[in-house]
């Protein structure tokens, strides 16, 4: 009888072990690198390491961003054990070694791969090798994995994301899993799970407002597909909206600045996709904005919803923890908005422990860095065109 129990106990530990994810990870959305959006397949040894020391000195470590990903192209082929193959030519000294090296560097790292028999760009995927992949991933001590869904030939999403966060679980390893299927199948309603995250949209293009007829989204469409998402978001699950294009040149400073108040807003994973090693002041002090990256990473890990449409002018709230809340308005316009706004006015809570009609909240613009006002006045402020106002309001001691 005992012996039947210690069995039924001991099936029980192995089918957990295999069907659940790795959970205490991501518990604010991650923040780091990505190789792609500037490099695409320029990626090297070389390449990877200067970017570990440009994260440690250019401040962006200390600011919050953590892991750095190596995206498609780093893999050549497979060895006849089916092992997974780095390019030697690119990576001479193979992936532990520039692991090891970002890992001393305090960094975390990342790698990418595919549920598809090949990588968008044609390298080696990962199916039929899940569990040998995840197994060398571990063996490199691997922190994060991006999983594409190019070649899926078929495949069901949730079933070949399944499958590889039960090989990321059997590794052993606790690795981070982003699930990058664009959204196609609704990964939001079968994710959480399953994978840390898990991206929302086609990919994004270095721009506020485009559209390209072979597929990307520039940053305004991809803010619109997020404003029904806010409830599948939350510590260890989050919505991804894709990598930053900051500092990439496709957009204006105010443009840049909406971006990533938007994604902060968002509680979207804050992946910088630019150029580390020249970072020019204005795009540092947009990374590396803390009050900002500080509503990213708002412990209660609501995502904002739009708490306002006025067609070309948008009003979005983040409930934050202690009580606090985070509010932006977005004017979509090529005009100034002068706004001119009444608290008071409000009909709606932004949160349930919120409310502007019983208590007064100062509010700080989180790019000027300073009090504009408070709640029992308006708010007028003139929003520059694809512009943005980021504010905090915080209850006045009175
Ligand atoms: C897809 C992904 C991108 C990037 C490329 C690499 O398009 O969505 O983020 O990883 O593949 O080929």
């Amino acid at each position: 009888m005992i012996r039947k129990y210690f069995l039924i106990l001991i099936v029980f530990q192995v089918f957990q072990g295999y069907s659940q994810k790795f959970e205490e990870l991501a518990l604010t959305p991650p923040m780091g690198w990505n190789s792609w959006n500037k490099f695409g397949c320029n990626v090297s040894e070389s390449l990877i390491m200067e970017m570990a020391d440009a994260m440690a000195e250019s401040g962006m470590r200390n600011a919050g961003y953590e892991y750095l990903v190596i995206d498609d192209c780093w893999q050549v082929g497979r060895d006849s054990l089916g092992n997974i193959i780095a390019d030697p030519e690119r990576f001479p000294s193979g992936m532990k070694v520039l692991v090891d090296y970002v890992h001393s560097k305090d960094l975390k790292f990342g790698i990418y791969s595919c549920a598809g028999s090949m990588t968008c760009q044609s390298r080696p995927g990962s199916r039929g090798y899940q569990f040998q992949d995840a197994r060398t991933y571990a063996s490199w001590g691997v922190d994060y994995l991006k999983y594409d869904w190019c070649f899926d030939e078929g495949q069901k999403a949730e079933a070949a994301y399944k499958t590889m966060s039960d090989a990321l679980k059997a590794s052993g390893r606790p690795i981070v899993f982003s699930i990058c299927e664009w959204g196609e199948s609704e990964p939001w309603k079968w994710g959480k799970g399953i994978g840390h995250l898990w991206r929302t949209t086609a990919d994004i293009r270095d721009c506020y407002q485009c559209t390209f007829d072979w597929g990307g989204l520039g940053v305004l469409d991809i803010i619109d597909k997020q404003a029904d998402l806010y409830e599948f978001a939350g510590p260890g699950h989050w919505n991804d909206p894709d990598m930053l294009e900051v500092g990439n040149g496709g957009m204006t400073p105010d443009e840049n600045k909406t971006h990533f108040s938007m994604w902060a807003m968002l509680a979207a994973p804050l992946m910088a996709g630019n150029d580390l090693r020249n970072l020019d002041k204005a795009t540092a002090e947009i990374l590396m904005n803390e009050e900002v990256i500080a509503i990213d990473q708002d412990s209660d890990g609501h995502q904002a919803r739009k708490f306002m449409d006025m067609g070309e002018y948008e009003i979005w709230a983040k409930p934050l923890a202690g009580g606090e809340v985070a509010v932006c308005f977005l004017n979509r316009t090529d005009e100034v908005w002068k706004l001119n706004y009444d608290w008071k006015k409000q009909t709606m809570y932004f949160a349930a422990d919120v409310s502007i009609h019983q208590n007064v909240y100062k509010v700080k613009d989180l790019w000027e860095h300073k009090i504009i006002g408070k709640t029992d006045e308006n708010l007028v402020k003139e929003i520059l065109p694809h512009g943005s106002l980021l504010v905090r309001l915080s209850k006045l001691n009175k």
